[in-house]
C-alpha cells in the first residue's frame, strides 16, 4: 500500500480534532494503518517548539518569527513523523499543516504571502498533502467553541476580526489549490459533518476509502 497524507484545516474551534478521530477509525476499519498526529507538534521537536508557539503573550512573537518557528516545527514534524509513516504506507492525518501558517501568520498576521511560500517551498518542497479537507464556519461560531481550558489561548486571544481573515484565507486557498482541497461546512451536528467528510474521501482518494 503506498502512503496517504491527508491535512484538516480550519478556524479555531471548527471541530477538526473530532472529525479527525471519526475519520481515522473509519480508515482503521477498512484495513489501513493510521497515524494521528497535529501541528505545531507531532514529533518530539515540534511539539517542544509548540509550547514556545501557543503560550504567552498574544505579541510574543511577531507574524513572521512565528512563521519561521512554525516551519522549524513542521520540518521536524515531517523528518521524524510524517515521512517515515508514508514510507511505510501508512495513513498520515495531520491536524493542521502548512495551510495554517499561510493563514494566520501569512495573512490574517500580516507576514505575507510571499514569505509564507519562499517558506514553503524551502521546507515543504513536493510533500504536500494529496488530501486537504477545510472545516468552514462563521468565525464566531468557532470562537464560542474553541477550547480555552489547556491554557493555550494565544490565538483564540486575537479576536474575531483575526478569525474571520483566517476563514477567509483559507477559502482563498481552496480556490486556488482545488485538486488537493476541499471546504466542508462546519455548521451541523458531527455525524453529519463526519457524512460529508467521509463522502469527500471516497470521493478523492477511492484507493483509501471504497
Ligand atoms: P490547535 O491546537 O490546532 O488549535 P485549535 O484546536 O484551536 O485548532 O493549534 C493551535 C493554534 O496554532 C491555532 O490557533 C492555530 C495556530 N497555528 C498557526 O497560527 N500557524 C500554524 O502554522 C499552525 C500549525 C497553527
Amino acid at each position: 500500500m503506498t502512503g496517504v497524507f491527508i491535512s484538516f484545516e480550519g478556524g479555531d474551534g471548527t471541530g477538526k480534532s473530532t472529525q479527525i478521530k471519526i475519520l481515522s477509525e473509519r480508515l482503521r476499519a477498512a484495513g489501513r494503518e493510521v497515524v494521528e498526529t497535529r501541528e505545531p507538534g507531532g514529533s518530539d521537536g515540534g511539539e517542544a517548539i509548540r509550547a514556545l508557539i501557543v503560550k504567552g503573550a498574544k505579541d510574543r512573537w511577531s507574524p513572521l518569527t512565528e512563521a519561521l518557528l512554525m516551519y522549524a516545527a513542521r520540518r521536524d514534524h515531517l523528518e521524524r513523523t510524517i515521512l517515515p509513516a508514508l514510507e511505510r504506507g501508512a495513513v498520515v492525518i495531520s491536524d493542521r499543516f502548512a495551510d495554517s501558517s499561510m493563514a494566520y501568520q501569512g495573512v490574517a498576521g500580516g507576514a505575507g504571502v510571499e514569505n509564507l511560500k519562499a517558506l514553503h517551498a524551502l521546507v515543504v518542497g513536493a510533500h504536500d498533502p494529496e488530501l486537504t479537507v477545510i472545516l468552514d464556519a462563521p468565525a464566531e461560531d468557532g470562537l464560542r467553541r474553541a477550547d480555552a481550558s489547556k491554557g493555550e489561548t494565544r490565538f483564540e486571544d486575537k479576536g474575531a476580526q483575526f478569525q474571520r481573515k483566517v476563514r477567509q484565507a483559507y477559502l482563498d486557498i481552496a480556490k486556488a489549490a482545488p485538486e488537493r482541497c476541499i471546504v466542508v461546512d462546519a455548521r451541523g451536528s458531527v455525524e453529519t459533518v463526519a457524512t460529508r467528510i467521509a463522502e469527500a474521501v471516497r470521493q478523492r482518494l477511492p484507493a483509501v476509502l471504497s
